[in-house]
């Protein structure tokens, strides 16, 4: 820093102040925005999703390393639909908003993996609740559904894969054990109560009873 300024470099000192100023008011209000925050069931929602339905094609610490602005975040997963996963749009959405929220830039080097967060999630009472009444379960439904939640780990005709067989899976035939782990989890098996309704489950059931 020059003590007596020459007529330039003082000119270019006090631009540079102007611009460093400028630029931490346009920056600010910008870095706010680029963390949103996703409700704590929501955020169940967006981490049961990356499990399902990123984790097909590629190791969830893909995911987890990156930090990225919100806008990356947008065309990564925008990227990731186009290639193949499984999301609808409000879905896509949200994991934008959750992932920005979480792996920013300015997010520390090491966080929770997404299996541990999840673990860590405190269910909500809605996903606690337990069936109001008897629901009969559509099979031909519960293909489809089966095919988008569970078929990453449990295996194209539920035949097993990093999660087990459940085709003839002595399981089906007990239904609290059943509804428990769908319901709530298990190890590294993700809760579905905040991602499927009752019905859901009960179709994928009726379709898993027929294998
Ligand atoms: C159909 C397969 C497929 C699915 C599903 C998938 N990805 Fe990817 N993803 C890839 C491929 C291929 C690459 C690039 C190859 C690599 O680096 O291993 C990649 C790379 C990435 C990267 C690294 C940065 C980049 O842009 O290359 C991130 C982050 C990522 N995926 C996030 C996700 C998220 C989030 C989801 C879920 C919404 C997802 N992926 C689902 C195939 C997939
Ligand atoms: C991210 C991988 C993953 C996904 C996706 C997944 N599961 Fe699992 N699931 C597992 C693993 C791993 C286990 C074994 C858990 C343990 O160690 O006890 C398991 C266990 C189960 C069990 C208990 C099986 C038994 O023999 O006790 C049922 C039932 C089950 N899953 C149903 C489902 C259904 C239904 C879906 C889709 C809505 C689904 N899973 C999606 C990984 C997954």
């Amino acid at each position: 820093m020059r003590l007596v300024p020459t007529s330039s470099g003082f000119a270019f000192s006090s631009l540079t102040v102007l611009l460093v100023m400028l630029g931490a008011f346009a920056v600010a209000p910008a870095q706010e925005e680029e963390h949103p925050t996703v409700a704590p069931a929501l955020a169940r929602k967006a981490a049961t999703l990356i499990l399902a339905r990123c984790a097909v094609c590629h190791t969830t610490d893909l995911i987890a390393q990156q930090r990225l602005p919100q806008d990356r975040w947008t065309v990564t997963v925008e990227k990731m639909v186009h290639w193949g996963a499984d999301l609808s749009p409000d879905d896509a959405a949200l994991l934008v908003r959750y992932l920005a929220g979480r792996n920013h830039p300015g997010a520390p080097d090491q966080l929770p993996s997404f299996e541990q967060e999840l673990a860590t999630m405190e269910p909500t009472r809605a996903q606690s609740a337990t069936i109001d009444g008897p629901l009969t379960g559509v099979a031909a439904r519960g293909a489809g559904l089966f095919a988008h939640n569970c078929q990453a780990c449990h295996g194209e005709g539920a035949i097993g894969g990093a999660g087990p067989k459940l085709a003839r899976n002595t399981i089906l035939k007990n239904e609290g054990a059943f509804w428990e782990t769908v319901l709530h989890g298990r190890g590294p098996m993700p809760a579905w109560g905040a991602v499927l309704s009752h019905q859901e489950i009960a179709d994928i059931h009726a379709w898993l009873v027929t294998r």
